[in-house]
């Protein structure tokens, strides 16, 4: 007899962001093809009874094997980061390719590209990181990388050697709209970050827990606020990654209730962790150091709220791997001021099991939102939707078998990327990915890794429909007080 199928999985319950429904899934050729019941035998089965099948997470927010702006590389590249991101879940990343002032935008993709070819295990895309906002490469070289299926890119409103000024992020924003790419915002004023950061400092305040006082809150807010102002200014739709503070938030949903196409991102560190981390003895703060920084109780519950109320869309790890020596956190020396210290926390890995844990099996987070968050919106925000993010006939065969009931204590020995530290040590996570599928290879099973090196897909991503703009220049603004949308 001649198997139908590649692989049968039955007895589950498929959970997508509308829908749970008791069905088999047939997979072919690295597709869905069937869904149902009493579907034909495959050439492999597998039982998930008492399992929950849900699309494989896209984390689309991650640094992987990426040198940061200060020359400090990451500890994982693409085979330990991809591997880490099946364990927990994921079957598609979309890292930076980040570009360094006066690298061509070429250049770089090919150089992630020769190092992701040959090592991820899971399908990967990228965003580019534009740090160079000249002519040449706003209006030459990005609609080329967009054509060539990098629809998305990040720029940054801080960092010395990253940041754009409002000048050059409208070039930006008018030529992702020309082009209908996805623009995604690192929001926080930089001179307010330099101000209380010199004064600080001149007070002899250095330790880690200075670096959320220096990122403060109204940073942020400010930069969220201008960010958005600017995008509405050339309707262009916009993301704003790794958001942290109520504040921010809020200048989010404003921007949302008047119809704007702005986006949120948040991130694991924003709803687990908190400034008294950044506190710990010696330089143990120093693993908990990222921009925008953690903050406190209510800020958690706030960030909360805005990720089970659906301002946020998107829920990425931001895992920004520094291990804790002089190759990543401490590299300017054993006791840096908090300005010194690489900025970043991991968290490829537990991103989707602890908002499980914490969100759906608490009760709080109903799972279909989990599921929109983790996977579904992030493919619908990048092009890439619906061949990843859903559990369709026709979309690719990226599922992941949730079991409810395991429990994983989360170490750093347990979590398999190239850190020697989890911000997240001793918590358990109640539920686990258990058998993990790319395109229908299982990738992930009986707690072992089953592909090869290097078998991941790179993904030419399209043109994402939310990155459309609203048109609303040339419809809503008098063109006799504001310019006219053929200007740009
Ligand atoms: O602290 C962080 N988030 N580091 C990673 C780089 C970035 O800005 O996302
Ligand atoms: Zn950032
Ligand atoms: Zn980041």
């Amino acid at each position: 007899m001649t198997e139908l199928y590649d692989l049968v999985i039955r007895n589950g319950q498929t959970v997508t962001d509308k829908e749970t429904l008791k069905q088999d899934v047939a997979i072919k050729d690295g597709k869905i093809v069937a869904l149902g019941e009493n579907l034909e035998r495959g050439i492999r089965e597998i039982d998930a009874s008492s399992l929950l099948i849900l699309p494989g997470g896209i984390d689309a927010h991650c640094h992987i094997e990426q040198k940061s702006s200060s020359g400090i590389m990451t500890a994982d590249d693409f085979y330990t980061g991809s591997v880490s991101a099946a364990f927990g879940g994921t079957t598609t990343i979309l890292p930076f390719a980040a570009q360094h002032r006066g690298q061509s935008l070429r250049d770089v993709v090919d150089d992630y590209m020769a190092c992701a070819v040959p090592k991820s295990v899971i399908d990967y895309g990228f965003h580019l990181i534009i740090s160079d906002a000249s002519d040449a490469i706003i209006g030459q070289e990005l609609p080329a990388m967009i054509e060539d299926g990098i629809t998305s890119f990040k720029i940054y409103m801080t960092y010395n050697d990253l940041k754009l000024d409002d000048y050059e992020i409208l070039n930006v924003l008018a030529a992702a709209r020309r082009e209908q790419a996805m623009v995604m915002i690192h929001a926080e004023n930089h001179d307010v970050i330099r101000w209380i950061t010199e004064k600080l400092l001149d007070q002899g305040c250095g330790a880690p827990r200075y670096h959320a006082i220096a990122h403060a809150q109204i940073a942020e807010k400010e930069a969220t606020h201008r960010a958005i102002s600017l995008a509405e200014l050339l309707d262009t739709p916009m993301l704003v990654v790794h958001v942290s503070s109520e504040a921010a938030l809020n200048e989010i949903r404003r921007a949302q209730k008047r119809g704007l196409k702005i986006y949120g991102e948040t991130c694991p560190q924003y709803l687990f962790l908190t400034i008294d981390d950044l506190d710990k003895d010696g330089m143990d703060g120093a693993m908990f150091c990222c921009s925008p920084p953690p903050r406190d109780k209510e800020s958690q519950e706030a960030i909360w709220e805005g990720l089970i109320d659906g301002s946020f869309s998107v829920f990425s790890s931001d895992h920004s791997p520094y291990r804790h020596d002089s190759s990543g956190k401490l590299a300017a020396g054993p006791k840096p001021t908090f300005d010194k210290i690489a900025n970043g926390v991991p968290g490829l890995e537990i991103r989707m099991p602890l908002l499980f844990s914490e969100g759906v099996q608490t009760g709080r987070m109903d799972i279909h939102r989990f599921v929109a968050v983790t996977s579904t919106n992030a493919a619908k925000t990048y092009g890439l939707y619906p061949r990843k993010g859903t559990i369709a006939i026709g979309s690719d065969a990226d599922l992941a078998l949730w079991d409810p009931k395991k429990q994983v204590k989360i170490t750093a020995d347990a979590i398999h990327d190239n850190m020697d530290y989890t911000p997240y040590e001793g918590m358990v996570s109640n539920g686990w990915p258990i058998t993990v599928i790319n395109r229908g290879r299982i990738v992930i099973e009986d707690e072992e890794l089953k592909v090869d090196r290097g078998s991941g897909q790179y993904l030419k991503r399209q043109r994402p429909e939310a990155a459309k703009p609203l048109n609303r220049l040339v419809k809503e603004i008098d063109p006799k007080t504001n310019f006219n949308a053929k200007f740009i």
